[in-house]
């Protein structure tokens, strides 16, 4: 792909990959991506700021060549994951003088994953600087966003920060920056959804720092740039704060409709209480859309019948799925059918201990629903109800 300018000797030189479709064995990813790479030639020094995915180093290699890259002084790698650090081996072969510039935790998982020799490093702290002559490059290291290794990188005079999977989206687009927000905000909350969220505490943090920085780029290691800094940074501090929205996500498994009747009765009280629900049938449920609505619900409700004395594999993953990427939600309960016995509620309590919520009565029923057991279904609508009123929620 062609070397495309951002500002005078800096240059995207990364990947678009049009047909990605899932991330991380997990995540689907419906407008593809990007891996970003940035060439920043310097009066003295040339640095690349990370390389793309595995398998798609010719692609690199043939934009610096047509950017004209003789030597490369530095890599910055400002994260060890492959889809960033996979070229890594290409271009240090072809480049053969360019030292690799990273802090200490991501050289120790550089030399795991690709073996690269421990001569190649330059190891940097939070703060440190190099110069390139006429620029200025700080690093930043910035734990858990979102793995113990990253860190940004800021280029002081051009008021760019490189802020790797930090504000990314999987999006992928011809477009340099970002044209579309709309389309984009669902990107990145996607994104946000999967793989920042469990971390939102430290993301606070680092939100913070950047507030003290004078941006006028983000240029992170996926989807299109951004021109208007406070376009995504006003959206993560949204997401990343403590407020909910008065919503309700049910993500269910019904082998014979028991508990899907179970759920639409439920759905449709919340509703008449004023509450917006959001259901997903696991059998059909995108995960990517199940983690977005979890980003500021205020009540997960998981509707699981009983299959082999315990919940149905699905809401078992599902639940667990929850639990791992740790929702700021107030309140779970669950709701569901068996036939003759079991410990599914038990086993899907037992699954959120990472949750930091207050558990509303489950309603558990043999067989179909009955009218007993719509009325059980209407209290646990006004329970809910009474909650969110009392944590301040209102239609
Ligand atoms: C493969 C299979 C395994 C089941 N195992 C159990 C079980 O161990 N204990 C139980 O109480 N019911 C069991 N059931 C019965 C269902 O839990 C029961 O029919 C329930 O009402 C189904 O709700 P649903 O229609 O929402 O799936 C099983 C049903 C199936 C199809």
């Amino acid at each position: 792909m062609i070397p495309r300018a951002i500002k005078d000797d800096i240059y995207w030189v990364g990947f678009i990959d049009w047909d990605r479709r899932l991330f991380d064995s997990l995540i689907p990813t419906p407008h593809g991506t990007t891996y970003n790479s940035y060439l920043i030639k310097g009066s003295e020094k040339t640095v690349l700021i990370d390389t793309v995915d595995f398998g798609k180093d010719e692609f690199l290699l043939n934009a610096l060549e047509m950017a004209g890259v003789k030597k490369i002084d530095y890599i910055v790698t400002n994260h060890a994951e492959q889809d960033h650090s996979g070229s890594l081996p290409k271009i240090l072969a072809k480049y053969p003088d360019a030292k690799i510039i990273t802090n200490a935790k991501c050289k120790g998982l550089l030399e795991s994953f690709l073996f690269i020799p421990e001569e190649k490093f330059i190891v940097v702290e939070d703060n440190e600087e190099i110069s390139l002559g006429n620029k200025t490059i700080q690093f930043m290291i910035a734990p858990w966003v979102h793995w113990p290794d990253t860190m940004f990188s800021y280029l002081k005079e051009d008021k760019i920060l490189f802020s790797c999977d930090f504000l990314g989206s999987h999006h992928a687009t011809s477009e340099l920056f970002v044209s579309d927000e709309k389309e984009v905000y669902l990107s990145a909350k996607r994104y946000y959804a999967e793989i920042m969220m469990p971390f939102r505490t430290m993301i606070k943090k680092h939100l913070e720092r950047l507030d003290n920085l004078d941006i006028d780029i983000i240029a992170p290691s996926h989807g299109p740039l951004y021109n208007r800094p406070s376009f995504i940074i006003e959206a993560y501090k949204d997401w990343s704060s403590d407020s909910v929205k008065n919503q309700v996500v049910i993500p269910y498994v019904s082998m014979h409709g028991s508990t899907k009747a179970m759920v639409e009765y439920l759905s449709d009280a919340l509703s008449k209480e004023g509450i917006e629900v959001k259901l997903f049938n696991l059998e059909i449920a995108d995960a990517g859309e199940l983690l977005m609505a979890l980003v500021d619900t205020a009540t997960i409700v998981v509707g699981a019948s009983t299959m082999l004395v315990g919940p149905h594999p699905l809401a078992y993953y599902a639940t667990y799925l929850v639990n791992a990427v740790r929702p700021k939600t107030r309140f779970v309960s669950v709701i569901g059918s068996y036939g003759w016995g079991g410990n599914t509620v038990e086993v899907l309590k037992g699954l959120i201990s990472s949750l930091n919520v207050q558990l509303i009565e489950p309603v558990y029923i043999k067989g179909y629903p009955q009218d007993i057991d719509f009325k059980l279904l209407d209290k646990l609508a006004e329970e809910i109800n009474i909650k969110h009123k009392e944590i301040g929620l209102r239609r």
